[in-house]
């Protein structure tokens, strides 16, 4: 994994959309899976921005979600299709049926499953995999002990999970319980994946992830086996790492290309 430190929480933002943006700059017809909650909301809204004075153009792109919540009414407004039209559809510019999600609300969600994998290899495969992390390790809604080879799926979301999105939601007991999420197979299949994390509160996970063993109890672990990860914290989601050495911050090259990006690789 490339693990880039920066600053603060407004700086994973900025960096991050320049990593983004430099993808969509290469490939203007990106496939961009899109994660959802409050990590990338600084990467949306500075991409928005840039569209907006001009120096971006987001308009050929296709967005996939990872997840969306079981048992919440069409359009509530907590839902993440809900979210992607706020955040993505809208201020990028892009007709919704361009920002999928999971298909939560249909009778048969193991067939809406099957569908959205086909949705996606259908698009050719998800270029660019942009991802938060749970305080215990999920990537999409793969929760401790999910199969490292799982597909898009409905599953239980863990008590913590549950606890810790309450804040979206009037109270705990609001907050569903089930969600259809893509399996960490389908995400390990994007061909980049871009993590980002905020705050001493994702700092066990995130050590989890880039230090502990591969291991079903931190999903997000599953990203050492990618070939192509770039993770991009702040020092208190970094703060937890005890091999300082190896995840230094990376110094500007005064070139404006960012190290780890597919621009700088190329
Ligand atoms: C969201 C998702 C989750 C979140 C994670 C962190 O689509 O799949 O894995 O990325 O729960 O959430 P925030 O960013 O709200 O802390």
């Amino acid at each position: 994994m490339d693990v880039v430190i920066v600053p603060t929480a407004a700086d994973v933002g900025t960096h991050a959309a320049d990593v983004v943006a430099a993808r969509i700059a290469a490939q203007p017809d990106t496939v961009l899976g899109v994660a959802t909650g409050s990590s990338p909301v600084g990467i949306y809204r500075e991409l928005a921005r840039r569209r907006a004075e001009g120096s971006l153009e987001l308009g050929r792109l296709t967005c996939f979600a990872l997840d969306e919540y079981v048992g919440l009414a069409p359009g509530h407004p907590r839902s993440y299709a809900a979210y992607l039209d706020r955040e993505i559809a809208r201020p990028w510019g892009l007709p919704s049926a361009r920002v999928r999600a999971p298909e939560a609300s249909r009778p048969d969600l193991a067939e809406a499953a099957e569908e959205y994998e086909q949705a996606i290899a259908a698009a050719g495969g998800i270029d660019l995999q942009i991802l938060g992390i749970g305080t215990n390790g999920h990537i999409g809604f793969n929760e401790p002990i999910s199969s490292l080879s799982s597909r898009t799926r409905v599953t239980a979301l863990s008590a913590q999970t549950r606890a810790d999105n309450a804040r979206f939601f009037d109270g705990p007991d609001a907050v569903p319980t089930h969600c259809l999420t893509q399996g960490l197979g389908t995400i390990l299949d994007a061909r980049r994946v871009l993590l980002v994390a905020q705050g001493e509160r994702k700092a066990a996970a995130v050590a989890a992830a880039v230090e502990g063993p591969v291991a079903a109890r931190c999903p997000a672990s599953a990203l050492q086996f990618h070939p192509h990860a770039t993770l991009v914290l702040d020092e208190a989601a970094a703060s937890a790492l005890t091999l300082p050495h190896h995840h230094r911050p990376v110094p500007d090259r005064g070139d404006g290309a960012v190290p780890g990006s597919p621009a700088a690789a190329s």
